[in-house]
């Protein structure tokens, strides 16, 4: 069977530990799977492993300073940052996970990492008191939150013999970890999947309008996920500063009737749908084409009337096959109120967040949630990133969509 590395772009990162010979046989394995992979070196992991080793095995010249010292050309990091499907460190020092924590580019390895887009892989070698400091571990939570996977030995091996804690993860496992990544990426090839996200704005006159606190972080980091797990996603997002992938056809909106009109075009293709956006209730019954000017005195009163329910609109005119998820943010009786939103608006499952849980909800890079389905399920999460509860969501939607 071909790896799932097959043809893709590694750019591997070594630093100056004893490990870096390993980065040889990392390379070699790398290389066998069908993978394409450029060096960088930083000058003190020279001192431990020639260039000239590694790029006999990548057939590459391996880069190492912002110049080549071949004809003095440029070597591009933003270049090989956009190259990378996948960029690891290995092995990966107490000194680099420092820099690449706080962006001191001081390198071309640091200054590959800030231009990478792709996923960042790391696994650090160094001793253990070095390893135990606060300052190793605080940098490494720094790149965990960022979303870098940092591959460890796993402790059980270690228990034995503490001592080993620090030590790079061997090779084979390093490559196994890679091609997880890669396999998991493409699973949900095929599938299209739309995702409604962030808050709608219900014009009052050109200046004003009627909104509410959603960001729009928790459906675009579902269709962040969901794209780089290879389904072809359809994200319809109003207001919002988040940037969604590039390949994620990405239609903005900003009122629910726009929002409704622009999942209708896709939804009867689709294989899934994830209801995310904090869609406003209720929208003003007359639009001014001008600024309302203030009254000399007295109050004003607001016709509202009453917007499209998208979810429970496109639930009623479901498919066969189709699955699709709702949301639902509570302040009291969460787990009720779910319940009954699972029925009235035909989802098959619904995630809640309850505002009264500190880190959940609007805003925010954190959520938890419970994730509750037609089977019975109520699985409640810690409170976790935005990110990793979209990766929750995502496995889960793998599992059903298989
Ligand atoms: O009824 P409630 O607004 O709490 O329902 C939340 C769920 O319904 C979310 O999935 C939300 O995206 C969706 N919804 C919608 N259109 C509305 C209101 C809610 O799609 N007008």
């Amino acid at each position: 069977m071909s790896s799932s590395l097959q043809g893709k772009h590694i750019v591997l990162g070594i630093t100056g530990s004893i490990a870096a010979y390993k980065a040889a046989v990392l390379a070699r394995l790398l290389i066998k799977c069908g993978a394409e992979v450029q060096i960088v070196i930083t000058p003190a992991g020279k001192e431990f492993i020639t260039p000239i080793t590694l790029s006999a095995i990548t057939s590459k010249p391996v880069i190492s300073e912002f110049f080549s010292n071949r004809d003095g050309t440029w070597n591009s990091h933003v270049d090989l940052g956009l190259w990378a499907d996948a960029m690891l460190v290995a092995p990966a020092t107490a000194a680099t996970i420092g820099k690449m924590a706080h962006g001191i580019a001081d390198n071309m390895l640091v200054t590959t990492y800030l231009s990478a887009r792709a996923q960042v892989f790391v696994a650090p070698a160094m001793d253990l008191d070095m390893f135990a400091h606060p300052s190793t571990t605080d940098n490494l939570e720094i790149l965990r939150k960022r979303g870098n996977l940092i591959i460890e030995p796993a402790s059980g091996e270690l228990a034995s013999h503490l001592v080993g804690k620090g030590r790079m993860e061997e090779p084979e496992k390093i490559v196994a970890v890679l091609e997880a990544f890669f396999n998991k990426k493409q699973i949900l090839s095929g599938k299209r999947i739309l995702i409604t996200a962030g808050p709608t704005y219900e014009k009052i006159d050109p200046v004003r309008f009627i909104g509410n606190y959603s960001t729009g972080k928790m459906g675009v980091a579902i269709a962040n996920e969901l794209y780089r797990r290879g389904a072809q996603v359809d994200l319809v997002l109003g207001p919002s500063v988040e940037i969604p992938e590039e390949g994620i056809n990405t239609v903005r909106v900003e009122s629910a009737e726009e929002m409704l009109a622009a999942c209708r075009k896709v939804v009867s293709w689709c294989h899934a749908a994830v209801f995310t956006a904090a869609v406003a209730d209720y929208r003003p019954a007359e639009r001014s084409d001008s600024k309302i000017k203030r009254e000399q005195k007295g109050d004003m009163e607001l016709l509202l009337k009453r917007n499209p329910d998208i979810a429970a609109t496109l639930g009623q005119e479901k498919h066969e096959g189709q699955f699709f998820m709702g949301f639902s943010l509570e302040t009291d009786r969460g787990l009720t109120e779910a319940k009954r939103k699972l029925e009235v608006k035909n989802f098959d499952a619904i995630v809640l967040n309850t505002l009264q849980d500190a880190g959940a909800g609007f805003g925010g890079n954190t959520n938890k949630v419970t994730l509750i389905d037609r089977s019975g399920l109520e699985d409640s999460f810690p409170l976790k990133s935005k990110t990793e509860v979209a990766a929750d969501l995502a496995d889960y939607l793998v599992r059903k969509l298989q």
